[in-house]
């Protein structure tokens, strides 16, 4: 470590230790609430600079080569994961499917209850509670067959910040839950050093059904849960909607822009105060992002008069 580096290091951690909210400098390194590594992760060492801009989830290798970036703590797949669903290949033969009659009346099962219809469902009055208990069993695009738990999203109702990930990954998937693996951790971390905890906040996600292998979710799958995503919206009712990462914030802002030049400041979905930052994911596999991160939400923190974490 240079003598300049010891000695700035040195003099942030004389200013933190009088002025600093929330913030710990651990090995020396640690310029975040949130940052250091979460159990059973490796320790990398943050740089302090952030990701050079236009670098953001970019990646240099060949499309036809590339693997799908990890999405939340995606473990690699397991024996157990279904396959990615292939769309060229025929899904089932005709004497295969299961019309869920019978000619045998000894056999007839009872009628299913009626289902709502979900594409033209009155969403006007419509609760969280039927909401999600709708949407459960949805089959409205082609992840409801792949998906082992919809993920509808948790938190307070009403509350004053909507977090917006992407989609699901495995964790989320096994669980039926939002951001329960590593990134999950993280962004738990995130809220703490806000000041807030995970009951006070609400998260969701674009799509409610994990993408097959983490592939980015498509066009008419966020469309199929766009409904049910503003529906949330305006049931939660918040104050200020942080998206995050890339697809989150092009999908609500509905932009192409590049995150690092949508980050930074503040947008709006409708008339609710939109700030994009990165995803939890992204900063786990680049750490050094995590100090633009933080500004991203201590400019939340200011527009919603929170103290952050003492
Ligand atoms: N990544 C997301 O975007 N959402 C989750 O729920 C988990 C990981």
């Amino acid at each position: 470590m240079s003598d300049d580096y010891t000695t700035l290091l040195g003099a942030l951690k004389t200013w933190l230790s009088h002025h600093g909210r929330g913030v710990t400098l651990v090995h020396g390194f640690d310029l975040f609430p949130f940052e250091g590594p979460l159990p059973g992760e490796v320790p990398t060492e943050p740089s302090l600079e952030t990701a050079a801009p236009g670098s953001v989830e970019v990646s240099q290798e060949p499309a036809a080569t590339r693997k799908p970036p990890p999405r939340g703590d995606d473990e690699p797949p397991t024996d157990n994961d279904p396959p990615p669903y292939n769309y060229d290949e025929p899904q089932g033969f005709e004497d295969e499917v299961d019309f869920g009659f019978t000619t045998d009346p000894a056999q007839s099962r009872e009628p299913e209850p009626a289902r709502p219809d979900l594409a033209h469902l009155d969403m006007t009055n419509i609760t969280m509670e039927d909401l999600r208990s709708f949407w459960k069993e949805c089959l409205g695009c082609k992840l409801g067959s792949t998906r082992k738990n919809m993920v509808f999203g948790e938190g307070a109702v009403p509350a004053r910040i909507f977090f917006i990930g992407e989609g699901p990954g495995a964790q989320e998937d096994e669980q039926g839950r939002p951001f329960v693996g590593k990134a999950g951790q993280l962004l738990d971390r995130m809220i703490e050093a806000m000041g807030l905890t995970r009951d006070q906040i609400y998260i969701g996600n674009i799509v409610k059904c994990r993408p097959p292998g983490n592939r980015d979710p498509e066009t008419d799958e966020m469309l199929s849960c766009m409904p049910v995503l503003e529906r949330q919206i305006e049931l939660v009712r918040p104050e200020v909607i942080v998206s995050l990462g890339r697809i989150s914030a092009q999908v609500l802002l509905s932009t192409t822009r590049s995150l690092s030049k949508l980050r930074g400041s503040w947008h709006t979905y409708g008339t609710i105060p939109l700030l994009a930052t990165y995803h939890p994911a992204y900063l786990l596999r680049n750490p050094a992002a995590k100090k633009a991160a933080w500004e991203d939400l201590q400019m939340v923190m200011k527009q919603l008069n929170l103290a952050g974490n003492t």
